[in-house]
């Protein structure tokens, strides 16, 4: 069977973006093969947190992986600070890193842009997340189009471990979606749609109230014209929201766009609404649930149990290959 690993971090409110992009191939994946689904809280921390909000916001995201059809039977699920071993191969994932490949990685650029105080754990987050991957020994990576670059880097580091210290990790392939890999932002289809933007309205978040998602939907920027084409070059925005319909309905965007065909942007976003409102709805429902259950904390313990297992084994092995004297 194949080996999964993914990770999303539990800073802010998960969006619909998170959910197109990695949430739902993480579904898709757990019959199939092998999964490891993780609250990446080490990676969370490299931006300022307010405690009380970090470990509400990691229970929920926790919550969230089930009630968007993770299951725990199938899949682990845990919280990356439960197993110790990822500080420990980050480290040593940092020691194999270049300056001048990270100093290269766009998501370091964007998040240290125009700042006067950049955390050094800003600056490492690639090789931390190489090390969550590998300690896997993953073959799949089921992320969004903003990850490929740390998964390049990820294949990199384990390259070059391997060359240096002889074969002993697996070098993962990403697996992106064909439509979604990037959802871009309501107000702004040159960016992608954030947790972290400080514009409500540039995001759907997952636990958005209905009426708040059709407000949100109904003020969506949209391009010149009145057609509803899928054109990125010349429609982004309506482009955006297709890509939106076509992962909610499950329908291709050719048979979307034939449906609206000459009725214009107004009745194609309604029905928008609606489609996100359908997909979010049953999400949210299980999410009360599961909260309100208190189950969360088992399901945590049992997926850091299996993870520290198959992590433990691997973190031996590399110690061992890079040359660590191991207690006997
Ligand atoms: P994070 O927490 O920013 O995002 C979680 C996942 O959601 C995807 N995503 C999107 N996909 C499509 N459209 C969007 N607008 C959008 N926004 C976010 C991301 O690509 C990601 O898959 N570095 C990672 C977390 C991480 C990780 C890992 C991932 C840490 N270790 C190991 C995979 C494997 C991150 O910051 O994701």
């Amino acid at each position: 069977r194949k080996r999964v690993l993914s990770g999303i971090q539990p800073s802010g409110k998960l969006t619909l973006g998170n959910y197109i992009g990695a949430m739902k191939n993480y579904v898709a994946l757990q019959e199939e093969a092998e999964c490891f689904y993780m609250i990446v809280d080490l990676h969370a921390i490299t931006v300022a947190q307010e405690p009380a909000a970090l470990r509400e916001q990691t229970e929920s995201v926790a919550a969230l992986f089930v009630a968007a059809g993770v299951d725990p039977k199938q899949a682990s699920i845990f919280v990356q600070s439960h197993v110790p071993a990822h500080a420990e191969l980050g480290w040593m994932m940092t020691t194999l890193s270049y300056m001048g490949e990270l100093e290269r990685m766009t998501q370091f650029k964007d998040k240290s842009e125009g700042k006067d105080a950049v955390g050094a754990g800003l600056f490492v987050y690639p090789s931390l997340m190489a090390a969550d991957i590998l300690l896997y020994k993953a073959d799949l990576v089921p992320v969004g189009d903003d990850q490929k670059q740390h998964l390049e880097l990820t294949r990199d580091l384990a390259g070059r471990f391997n060359h240096r210290f002889g074969d002993t990790l697996v070098v993962p392939e990403p697996f992106i979606p064909k439509v979604g890999a990037r959802i871009m932002s309501l107000d702004d289809a040159s960016k992608k749609m954030s947790k972290s933007s400080p514009n409500a309205g540039s995001f759907i978040a997952l636990l958005d109230s209905p009426d708040d998602i059709r407000k949100k939907i109904s003020r969506a920027k949209t391009d010149l014209g009145r057609e509803v084409v899928y054109d990125p070059r010349e429609k982004p925005e309506i482009s955006n929201l297709l890509s939106i319909y076509s992962n909610c309905s499950g329908e291709s965007i050719a048979e979307i766009q034939a449906r609206y065909e000459g009725q214009g942007y107004g009745a194609f976003k309604k029905d928008l609404a609606e489609r996100v409102v359908e997909t979010l709805e049953p999400l949210q429902r299980k999410y009360a649930e599961i909260r309100a259950s208190g189950a969360i904390h088992d399901i945590l313990r049992d997926g850091a149990e299996r993870a520290n297992a198959v992590a433990e084994q691997t973190l031996r092995e590399a110690k061992e290959a890079m040359g660590f004297l191991l207690p006997r």
